[in-house]
């Protein structure tokens, strides 16, 4: 049996909150636990992918540092993974480009993600400069990028999110093709589907808990703290039903609530176990239990990220140092291949 090879990344565009943290991160750290030390496991902060919507410099600057820290202080370890800026690997960019060359436009354009980001009809009609002016060649192409991310590494094993499966299917479409061109070099990657651990936000049961949602209260962040989260939890939108219990339909607020705590439960029971156990909590009683949970379970990401980000602390260079010399090596591998297939 060959080792495993697995990749991820992480945009670095502000500071995770719990939706990142249930349906991404803590995946991340319990396949640390758990992957047989054989296992490669290389985890990316994608900067590259971040400038598809350009962003001011120290802004990025500033995101990426602070991406890194929160990685490490969910409990990533740069000794057992690889942990780096995608930027520090040109290869990234190369391979982009060489699987640009035999990746089809017309599957591209079929996929959802981007065409939610910015519609392709409106973009090529609004200013009347013709097709897809207003639409940027980086946003159309990332997946081909999230297919470099992927393939450079030669993972074997991708976990993401329901939202991301079409990406990993358009990657595996840039190996049949590379492949087909130039012979069997690139690995085929396989999706580690992830339990599903939808977060909804707090403020608006119906949506996802996101970064993007105007209201700050709408979601809890990984450094929230202690007098936040009561605050934010305090005021998350429920219902006027007694009780609780656990009723998505009718009670997703309560509900989005039950899930959360049972993400922290030591005893690691069900939503609707604990809506069992505290149906004669009142509302009020019940959010103190939530908050004190996440209060508990993030207390120390908090503080080891904040050291992490302290001013006199270089911890953060190093890693990012290690982690480029690691990544790099890895890339040169598949980079090797690729180049001598190609002709360079
Ligand atoms: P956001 O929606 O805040 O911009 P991203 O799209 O950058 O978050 O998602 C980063 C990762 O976090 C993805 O793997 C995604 O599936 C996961 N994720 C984002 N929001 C949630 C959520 N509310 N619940 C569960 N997982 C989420
Ligand atoms: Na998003």
């Amino acid at each position: 049996l060959l080792p495993r090879v697995v990749f991820s990344g992480i945009q670095p565009t502000g500071i995770p909150h719990l939706g990142n943290y249930a349906g991404a991160l803590s995946q991340w750290v319990q396949l640390q636990d758990t992957e047989p030390s054989t296992s490669k496991l290389i985890f990316s902060v994608v900067d590259l992918h971040a400038i598809t919507t350009p962003q001011p410099p120290q802004q990025l600057r500033q995101w990426r540092r602070e991406a890194l820290a929160a990685l490490l202080a969910i409990g990533l370890h740069p000794d057992r993974a690889t942990i780096f800026f995608q930027s520090s690997v040109p290869a990234h960019s190369e391979l982009m480009w060489i699987l640009s060359c035999t990746a089809s436009v017309g599957y591209l354009s079929r996929m959802t993600q981007w065409k939610s980001k910015l519609d392709l009809d409106n973009a090529s009609s609004l200013d009347g400069r013709g097709v897809g002016s207003k639409l940027k060649l980086g946003l159309f192409s990332y997946p081909v990028l999230q297919a470099a991310d992927i393939l450079v590494h030669r993972a074997t094993h991708v976990p993401v999110g329901h939202d991301q499966k079409q990406h990993l299917e358009f990657a595996r479409e840039c190996v049949t093709n590379f492949n087909h061109a130039y012979g069997d070099h690139l690995v085929q990657p396989k999706t580690l589907i992830s339990p599903v651990h939808r977060v909804m936000s707090l403020t608006d049961p119906s949506s996802k808990m996101s970064k993007s949602h105007k209201l700050d209260r709408s979601r809890i962040l990984i450094t929230d703290s202690p007098e936040q989260i009561k605050a934010k939890i305090g005021s998350a939108l429920t219902d006027s039903i007694p009780g609780i219990s656990y009723d998505i339909e009718n009670r997703p607020g309560i509900s989005n609530l039950l899930s959360i705590l049972s993400l922290f439960d030591d005893q690691k029971r069900s939503a609707a176990q604990l809506g069992a156990a505290y149906s004669d909590l009142s509302p009020k009683q019940f959010k103190q239990i939530v908050s004190e949970a996440i209060i508990q379970g993030f207390g120390s990401v908090r503080k080891r990220y904040l050291e992490l980000l302290s001013s006199d602390n270089d911890y953060l260079e190093k890693v990012a140092a290690e982690g480029a010399r690691k990544a790099n090596q890895s890339a040169e591998e598949t980079m090797s291949l690729v180049r001598e297939a190609v002709g360079f």
